[in-house]
């Protein structure tokens, strides 16, 4: 690995991680799951802004059954530790009752986001719930939680790119990068 391809972002340097060429293998391979899954079932993807924007754009082209999607918010991600406050989903301009729902996000962590997310949708009268997620952190979940979809696991460790940003900046990138720790 050459340091010219390491990018820097405020104060900290990151290194290629994962590929953009692997990203799509892995997004194609999840979409095959969903698509012999949810044949006739008319799902709502519920993307949640703003990091799945890239993962949710690119995970659709490969869906082959009906569905709906909407782009929704909530919690914000200070710099590199999880605030621990997660707000109410907003932007959810569409009745979910008696839907089928598929939460589309960027990366689990503790879980706690979608961890709070889960009820709040279930209040709002949805018939079904699974989690689709592109990246997850299995040594760092702190809560129980069921994730039927998710594209690729990885290490304890901090990444930018494909949607994902430190302090608001590197979503741009179409690979994925990890920090370099000093
Ligand atoms: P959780 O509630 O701890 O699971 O955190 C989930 C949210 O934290 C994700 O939706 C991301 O927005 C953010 N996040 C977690 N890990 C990373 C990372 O390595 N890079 C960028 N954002 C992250
Ligand atoms: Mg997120």
């Amino acid at each position: 690995m050459t340091t010219a391809s390491m990018i820097t972002i405020k104060d900290k340097q990151f290194e290629p991680f994962i590929h953009h060429e692997q990203i799509a293998e892995k997004v194609a391979a999840l979409a095959e799951r969903l698509n012999a899954d949810y044949v006739g079932r008319n799902p709502i993807l519920i993307a949640i802004l703003n990091g799945a924007f890239m993962f949710a754009a690119d995970l659709v082209r490969h869906l082959n059954f009906d569905h709906e999607i909407q782009f929704a918010k909530f919690s914000s991600y200070d710099g590199m530790d999880t605030t621990g406050t997660v707000r109410e989903l907003i932007g959810l301009s569409i009745d979910i009752r008696d839907r089928e729902v598929i939460i589309v996000e960027d990366i689990i962590d503790t879980g706690t986001t979608m961890y709070n997310l889960l009820p709040q949708l279930e209040a709002k009268g949805a018939k079904s719930v699974e989690i689709a997620t592109l990246l997850m952190k299995p040594g760092k979940l702190r809560v129980p939680l069921n994730v039927k979809y998710c594209a690729m696991e990885i290490p304890n460790e901090f990444i930018v790119g494909y949607g994902l940003d430190y302090d608001g900046i590197g979503r741009n990138y179409k690979s994925i990068y990890v920090v370099k720790e000093a």
